[in-house]
């Protein structure tokens, strides 16, 4: 039985694996990340709360697009961590599939991640592998090599206030808080084009992460990109930063959309885009600036959106701009409520990993 086949982010969905806030905690301070809420596990309000909207998103999903949903094992999160290289008190959560699983046409990649909070985070998808491993004889299953995450990966001296020149400067140079020790990357920083993934190298990603991938995929032709943002002054996870909203005809581009306050640079977009099949638009403003208290994203989770099909999308409800945009495109606007969950890492694209669509691998670029 065929399970595992996604190869961009619009083709027909099938199926898809959608996260749990249950057990999710902040991460405390570690030598890649300065917390800005309270640290620790969330309030069982918070995580009832989005667990509602959660829930509701697996039913739209199975019962108004037909989709089959798989969700995580509920691992106990707040658990401390102790490996040869560092340990933690507590752990995160398993709320965003997309952050550690990549999915490449029939491969499953469960990616490096880059903290040390995150590093166990795939286990609790382990019970969905397994069972995709035993149905789906085509399926390839990856982990890709794990990090130490021991204080040398990390750049000590890297800025944390994230208004300061200095962070600016670090960040204009292609240097942020991870350096080039051991390869790593978050599954959040690939975008799929079919043959050509595009990657953000960021706080998440770094060059040799990004090679990794470049060579593990490039016997089957694919192509991979490195992009840059660099207005963004917390670059994490391309999937708020660089997002395609309308896939490519032959008759005319696909669209991508990309925040104008933090756009992608000149020279990435010339290097990359100059004479495929995609434009690279200003994203509609989000409907407000203001995220949710503890919410550690930006308001661009506004774009943060899951295509169901090449003309149907899901949208977080009060993103009034962003669905009028879609509609004078043509895309239909599923409105989900959702923004109790963009506490828990992300909005609708964070929180799902889609495992099968219906298509298979194009070319878009010359
Ligand atoms: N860096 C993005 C922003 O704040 C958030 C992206 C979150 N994505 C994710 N896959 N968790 O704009």
């Amino acid at each position: 039985m065929k399970i595992v086949n996604s190869h961009n982010e619009w083709d027909p969905l099938e199926e898809i694996i959608l996260g749990v806030p249950d057990f999710w905690c902040t991460p405390q301070k570690e030598p890649g990340y300065l917390p800005t809420s309270r640290t620790g596990k969330q309030s069982d309000e918070y995580i009832h709360k989005a667990a509602l909207q959660i829930d509701n998103l697996e039913r739209v999903l199975r019962f108004q697009c037909n989709v089959t949903v798989r969700r995580p094992d509920k691992i106990d999160f707040t658990q401390p961590v102790r490996t040869p290289f560092f340990s933690i008190e507590h752990q995160h959560g398993a709320s965003c599939p997309r952050d550690t699983l990549l999915v490449i046409g029939n491969e499953i990649i469960e990616s490096t991640m880059s903290s040390r909070a995150r590093y166990f985070e795939s286990m609790a998808y382990r019970t969905i592998l397994n069972d995709y491993f035993e149905k789906d004889e085509d399926m390839l299953w990856t982990m890709a090599p794990k990090p130490t995450m021991s204080e040398n990966m990390y750049n000590s001296d890297f800025p944390f206030d994230t208004n300061c020149q200095e962070r600016k400067d670090w960040i204009q140079n292609y240097k942020y808080v991870i350096n080039e020790a051991e390869p790593c990357f978050d599954a959040a920083e690939v975008l799929r084009l079919g043959k050509d993934l595009i990657v953000q190298q960021s706080m998440t990603a770094n060059r040799k992460g990004i090679d990794w991938l470049r060579r593990h995929v490039k016997s089957r032709g694919y192509r991979v990109h490195e992009v840059h943002f660099p207005g963004d002054l917390n670059p994490v996870h391309i999937d708020a930063s660089l997002v395609p909203l309308v896939p490519p005809t032959n008759e005319r581009k696909g669209i991508l959309v990309n925040p104008p306050d933090r756009p992608i640079t000149k020279e990435d977009k010339d290097r990359i885009f100059t004479g495929s099949s995609w434009e690279i638009l200003d994203a509609p403003f989000p409907n407000s600036m203001v995220v949710p208290e503890s919410c550690e994203s930006s308001a661009w989770l506004s774009i943060n959106l899951l295509m169901v099909g090449p003309d149907k999308a899901i949208v977080e409800e009060t993103e009034i701009p962003t669905i009028n945009f879609l509609e004078s495109l043509g895309i239909k606007c599923i409105r989900v409520p959702y923004r109790d969950s963009y506490r828990f890492g992300g909005s609708i694209h964070c929180q799902t990993s889609d495992v099968r669509r219906i298509g298979e691998c194009h070319n878009y670029f010359p």
